[in-house]
């Protein structure tokens, strides 16, 4: 348990570093999740947490924080009828002569998300060069730091279909456990870059062709989101399309992008 005043201190804490809007019903999360770096830490209270927190002048507390409060769950092709989605598109724009892509995935997790996007921009590009990037970017250190690694125990890779599992990734072994390892022309296509999604304008100019930003506004509240989203509009070019969790409804948020089906929005 943790006290009244306690928790809202870590409820601001987190909402400043991250634009996470923590309720005061997350006690439980909130007391486990901080609870793991008390313990870390070899500290015996909550407010000794808080302390160091304040003294912490390079930050690196506050990653660490970060890392433990983040909900990384994630999975390969997760809603694959956007990637079903994504293909028909980049095989349209081939046909119209598009050989340039880029795409950010707004919160890559340890990323599946930004890896799936590079193998549906390959399957659908069959075989023809492409000047693709994917810009993979999260809050969550740690996270990045698997998703640079692309290296993923078997259980994550279940939901690869087969022939796309032989294709893309190489199977290797280490210290018995099986792992698959995102071949190297994937692993070319994304960039892995660190990036607090409530502290828009965000450093790149655009245009982009796609934005994933799926299953991390619902953390958020509605003056976060609404900067997050007018910043993603500057960035997508007209005709770019923004894929959003399905509990993330946008109805009503911004005007300039237009509902095209359930979590897909397009900008006008
Ligand atoms: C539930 S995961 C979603 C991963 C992926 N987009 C998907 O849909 O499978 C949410 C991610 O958002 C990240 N996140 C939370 N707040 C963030 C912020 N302010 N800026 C950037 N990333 C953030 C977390 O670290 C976490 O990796």
């Amino acid at each position: 348990m943790m006290d009244p005043t306690t928790l809202d201190r870590f409820r601001e804490i987190v909402y400043t570093a991250s634009g996470i809007a923590l309720s005061p019903k997350k006690e439980a999360l909130v007391c486990a999740r901080v609870g793991k770096r008390v313990r870390a830490l070899g500290l015996s209270s909550y407010e000794q947490y808080l302390d160091v927190l304040a003294e912490d002048t390079t930050g690196s507390e506050i990653v660490q924080l970060m890392d433990a409060v983040c909900t990384n769950v994630t999975s390969f092709f997760r809603d694959a009828d956007q990637f079903d989605f994504m293909v028909e598109m980049m095989e349209r724009w081939l046909e119209a002569g598009q050989t340039r892509f880029r795409f950010w995935s707004a919160a890559s997790s340890t990323g599946e998300e930004p890896y799936s996007l590079a193998i549906a921009l390959l399957e659908a590009a069959k075989g023809h060069v492409t000047d693709t990037k994917i810009l993979a970017t999260d809050l969550s250190t740690s996270a990045l730091a698997r998703c640079a690694e692309g290296l993923y125990e078997a259980r994550r890779i279940e939901t690869v279909p087969a022939d796309l599992l032989a294709r893309y990734f190489k199977r290797e072994k280490h210290d018995d456990e099986v792992y698959y390892r995102v071949r190297p022309e994937l692993r070319r296509m994304v960039v892995v870059r660190r990036m607090n999604l409530s502290t828009p304008p965000f450093p790149m100019r655009g245009p982009l062709d796609a934005v994933f930003c799926r299953n991390v506004m619902i953390y958020f509240d509605n003056p976060v989101r609404l900067r997050l989203l007018e910043d993603v509009q500057r960035l997508l070019k007209p005709g770019g399309y923004l894929f959003v969790g399905h509990a993330e409804s946008l109805t009503g948020i911004v005007s300039s992008l237009k509902y095209v089906r359930p979590a897909i929005y397009v900008r006008n």
